[in-house]
C-alpha cells in the first residue's frame, strides 16, 4: 500500500504559459507544471513538443532565441521570476544541464548538476 503523501510546498510553478518565437511561431500554449519541494517532476513529449522551450522559459533563456513568454506566469519559491536574469536564477538554484552541451557521462546526475552550478 502506498503511503499517504502530505501536500508540500511547490518550489517551482509554471502557470498556463504561452511561448512565441519571432513574434509569430506559437510553440507553447497552456503549459502548467509544478515541482514540489523534495519532489521530482518529469516532462515528457515527442520531438518538437516543446520540452526544451519550457525549460528555457523557466531559466529565462528565450530572449536570445527571439522567444517570449506571452501569457501565464512562472514562480520560484513563491516569487515571479520573469524579470530575473539567467545567472541570478542559477545562483538561486534553478540549474539546467543543457542538452546541446551534453553531460559528463562519467559523473552522476548530482555531480553534473553541481558542475552546472
Ligand atoms: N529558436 C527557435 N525559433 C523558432 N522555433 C523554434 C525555436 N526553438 C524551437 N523552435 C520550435 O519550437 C518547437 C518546440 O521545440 P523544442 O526544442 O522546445 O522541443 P523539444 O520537445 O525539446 O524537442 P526535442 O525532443 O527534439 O528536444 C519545435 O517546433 C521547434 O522547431
Ligand atoms: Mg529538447
Amino acid at each position: 500500500m502506498l503511503d499517504t503523501v502530505e501536500p508540500t510546498e511547490n518550489l517551482l510553478e509554471v502557470n498556463n504559459i504561452e511561448v512565441i518565437y519571432n513574434h509569430v511561431i506559437l510553440v507553447l500554449k497552456g503549459v502548467s507544471l509544478s515541482v514540489p519541494k523534495g519532489g521530482i517532476t518529469a516532462l515528457l513529449g515527442g520531438n518538437g513538443a516543446g520540452k526544451t522551450t519550457t525549460l528555457k522559459a523557466i531559466s529565462n533563456l528565450l530572449h536570445s532565441e527571439r522567444g517570449e513568454v506571452t501569457k501565464g506566469s512562472i514562480t520560484y519559491r513563491g516569487k515571479p521570476i520573469a524579470d530575473s536574469n539567467p545567472a541570478a536564477l542559477v545562483k538561486q538554484g534553478v540549474i539546467q544541464v543543457m542538452e546541446g552541451r551534453h553531460c559528463f557521462e562519467h559523473l552522476t546526475i548530482e555531480e553534473n548538476l553541481m558542475t552546472g552550478a
